[in-house]
């Protein structure tokens, strides 16, 4: 039977997940139905995701968490138009993503910055391909380089800054165009501890501001638990939905709930879910060699 992440069966959760959507409650607006996505390899084919099924609701903000390997960055570049499905669709704001959309922003694991525009420049690419005059592109790019932390960079070109550096421009450059719905694949992977806390702040902050809708890739529990509405644990390949754990803590939500009690129950059931998922995955390679 297929697994339906929406009907989770698991004693970990600790608040109701939202209803599964009815004519009754708003639409989804990421529903992901039946998804397979399969790769052609010399030694035969990879089932890199296997029949996901998940919705996620207007301003919602969801984390995928699993380990290397399991089709999240595939799943995610599914809902950003960038794979098709084998079996199965993605629906985005009501419509099948078989493209990119500027109204969905992608931010990659690498920053994929256009070299030969400056930090200002390739922040205001996005708003000036939306028809926005030069000046207010600018105005919107400068405000995110102040969020970022590189005003004194406002000019350099990609190659002078470090890896993070250009990540933080990378991120800076999705947010300029206002999505509807963010795609973020291990966003804060590269950066130094530090500034990973300062853009996890700075993403909490602008989220409660735009209200965009945001899948998150993480193996970070911590900062799955912190940012999201939702996690959803997948398992080692083939990529399927194990788990539905619904965050459920208050919001405005700060790095300050890193204390409080029911982020701390919450983040021990993802670890010993996570253990035991792990250990299983372990055992049945093993009786299969
Ligand atoms: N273009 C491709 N061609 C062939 N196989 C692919 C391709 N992209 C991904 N895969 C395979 O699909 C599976 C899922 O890969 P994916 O990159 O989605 O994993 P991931 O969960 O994002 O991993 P990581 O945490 O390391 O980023 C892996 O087995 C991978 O080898
Ligand atoms: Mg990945």
């Amino acid at each position: 039977m297929m697994h339906n992440p929406l009907r989770p069966t698991s004693p970990l959760r600790l608040v109701d997940a939202p209803p599964e959507p009815s004519s009754a409650v708003p639409e989804a607006t990421i529903r992901v139905e039946n998804l397979s996505i399969v790769f052609d390899v010399p030694r035969g084919q990879v089932i890199a995701v296997d029949r996901v099924s998940l919705a996620v609701m207007p301003g919602e903000f969801v984390s995928l968490v699993g380990p290397s390997g399991c089709g999240k960055s595939t799943l995610l570049n599914a809902m950003a138009g960038l794979e098709r499905p084998f079996e199965g669709e993605v629906m985005v704001a009501g419509k099948p993503m078989l493209a990119p959309r500027p109204d969905i922003g992608m931010v990659f694991q690498q920053p994929h910055l256009f070299p030969w525009k400056s930090v200002r420049r390739n922040i205001a690419h996005g708003p000036r391909a939306l028809g926005k005059s030069r000046t207010e592109a600018l105005r919107i790019a400068d405000d995110l380089i102040d969020m970022i932390g590189l005003t004194k960079f406002a000019s350099a070109y990609p190659h002078t800054l470090s890896g993070g550096m250009q990540q933080r421009v990378a991120i800076a450059r999705a947010l300029a165009n206002q999505p509807r719905v963010l795609l973020m694949d291990e966003p804060f992977g590269a950066l130094d501890a530090q500034t990973r806390a300062v853009m996890q702040d700075n993403l909490l902050e602008l989220r409660d501001r735009i209200n965009a809708t945001i899948v998150f890739v993480t193996h970070d529990i911590d900062e799955a638990i912190l940012l999201s509405d939702r996690v959803l644990i997948m398992s080692a390949g083939p990529g399927r939905i194990l788990r539905d754990l619904s965050a459920g803590l208050p919001r405005p939500r700060s790095s300050a709930i890193l204390t409080d009690p029911a982020y701390l129950a919450l983040k021990r059931d993802c670890l010993d879910l996570i253990r035991t998922e792990g250990r299983k995955a372990f055992e049945q390679m093993e009786t299969v060699t």
